[in-house]
């Protein structure tokens, strides 16, 4: 095709796409997309600057979920923006198998070794791919160096580390609609109890690999160990040559006031095997994968693991301009001084808000844990959606409240002021609160 033909085309597809009508866009999705996701809003999104989404309808969406954290730096990051434009015309390849070299994945890795302070990347792209290469590695560190021939894998109840058929054998014992049906599943998993290192040395045989933790538990509630716990099972896995894994998918680039989770409580924290995934790009594509030392990482030969678009050029340079603008946004420093302010703000809403049980967080990874004598966390997400935010419940009872942390203090204050509306007005919602005892 001549460029001419592309350009004409190319116009006539995003025409296309603002020609849509919302019903025409909600109709397509119910009628071809497989319904593994419930759609909060029949108002689809057309466009997205910094915490803002524009819908269809015309409607102004403050994103208090990041989309999962994937969006720390917000939607659209200007440097990432203008990194990728310089990219796509200079005419890199996006995809290239990486059997063939490339500068950027060569930029990317090293910048994000360097950051993080372990010796290798291995390179995916989804979220899940990083806790899949982790068990993958663990099992050939527990064969290899071990010599055990059924490795075991600790992890914890309320944990979520994605859904595919393996990673789903670790899994929250209160939620397991990723799990119904799937059968037969993999061996080799054990579940012990979060934030107990007894449950742990209990729990570890000759045939344990590693012990699977997420510094802080979102998915599963928002869920904040006592000051210690990582530092003290890094102990006990060094202790008995366990490999320590940390997932830091949803937890990591600054999300919780430290670049990573773990450095909240120092060196003695830093675990074997690191999962990143999410911000790693920016948002703007599925980036993931795993760091370790070149000792670990050398158990991955040629052929052991792979996939087509993992490392790709176009990964590399997200990934790279991605932990450029982190680096040049000061995104931990953000997240800490930001996210003490919500929290206090958020402490305050919870003292005249009866249908609030806890509020907690650290850095920008908050929560508002509800009382369970009323509509669940769903409705509320509902209501906040309808008068201009997204804040998203998870585990039925726990709003979770994870801004871009590029949000201002006023930008802040607007979604706060929303959280405060929701939870103190006359409504259904805080019936079985203060309005049922009035
Ligand atoms: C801690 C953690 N690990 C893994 C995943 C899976 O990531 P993805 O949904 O990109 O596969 C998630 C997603 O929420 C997560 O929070």
């Amino acid at each position: 095709m001549n460029r001419e033909t592309a350009r004409q085309e190319a116009h006539r597809l995003l025409e296309s796409a603002q020609r849509l009508s919302a019903d025409q866009a909600i109709d397509f999705l119910n009628a071809t997309v497989a319904h593994n996701y419930r759609l909060l809003s029949d108002d689809p999104v057309i466009k997205a600057e910094g915490p803002w989404l524009h819908t269809a309808r015309g409607r102004t969406i403050f994103d208090g979920v990041s989309a999962y954290s994937a969006a720390n730096l917000g939607h659209g990051h200007p440097l990432i923006k203008e990194t990728l434009k310089g990219f796509l015309d200079a005419g890199y390849p996006t995809v290239l198998g990486r059997f063939m070299p490339d500068p950027w994945l060569a930029l990317f890795a090293r910048k994000l070794t360097h950051m993080t302070g372990f010796d290798m990347f291995l390179p995916a792209n989804g979220g899940v791919e990083a806790p899949e290469a982790a068990i993958k590695l663990a099992r050939r560190f527990a064969h290899r160096e071990k010599g055990v021939s059924a490795p075991e894998i600790i992890y914890a109840d309320h944990c979520f580390h994605g859904r595919t058929l393996t990673v789903t054998q670790m899994f929250d014992e209160e939620d397991q609609t990723a799990r119904a049906g799937f059968g037969p599943f993999a061996p080799g998993f054990v579940r012990v109890p979060f934030d107990d290192v007894r449950a742990i040395e209990r729990a570890l045989t000759p045939n344990t690999a590693a012990v699977f933790l997420e510094p802080i538990q979102g998915e599963g509630g928002i869920n904040i160990p006592r000051p210690g716990y990582l530092s003290a099972v890094r102990a006990l896995c060094r202790e008995h040559n366990v490999l320590a894994i940390w997932d830091e998918i949803q937890t990591g680039f600054g999300r919780t006031g430290r670049l990573f989770a773990w450095e909240h409580e120092g060196e003695k924290a830093r675990p074997d095997v690191l999962c990143v995934g999410k911000s790693a790009s920016g948002g703007f594509a599925p980036v993931s994968g795993i760091l370790a030392s070149r000792r670990l990482m050398d158990h991955f030969e040629p052929g052991s693991h792979g996939s087509t678009f993992g490392g790709s050029p176009m990964a590399g340079v997200l990934g790279l301009a991605a932990l450029t603008a982190i680096e040049l946004e000061r995104l931990p420093e953000q997240a800490a001084e930001k996210g003490a302010y919500a929290l206090a703000r958020l402490r305050e809403v919870a003292r005249k808000a009866p249908r609030i049980k806890e509020v907690r967080g650290m850095g920008l990874m908050l929560g508002i844990e509800l009382n369970r004598n009323g509509p669940d966390g769903h409705e509320f997400t509902r209501r906040l959606l309808e008068l201009g935010a997204i804040v998203k419940d998870t585990h039925h009872w726990v709003l979770r409240f994870t801004p871009p942390l590029v949000a201002t203090r006023d930008e802040l204050d607007f979604v706060l002021g929303l959280i405060e509306q929701v939870f103190t007005e006359k409504s259904r919602l805080n019936a079985g609160g203060a309005f049922a005892r009035a």
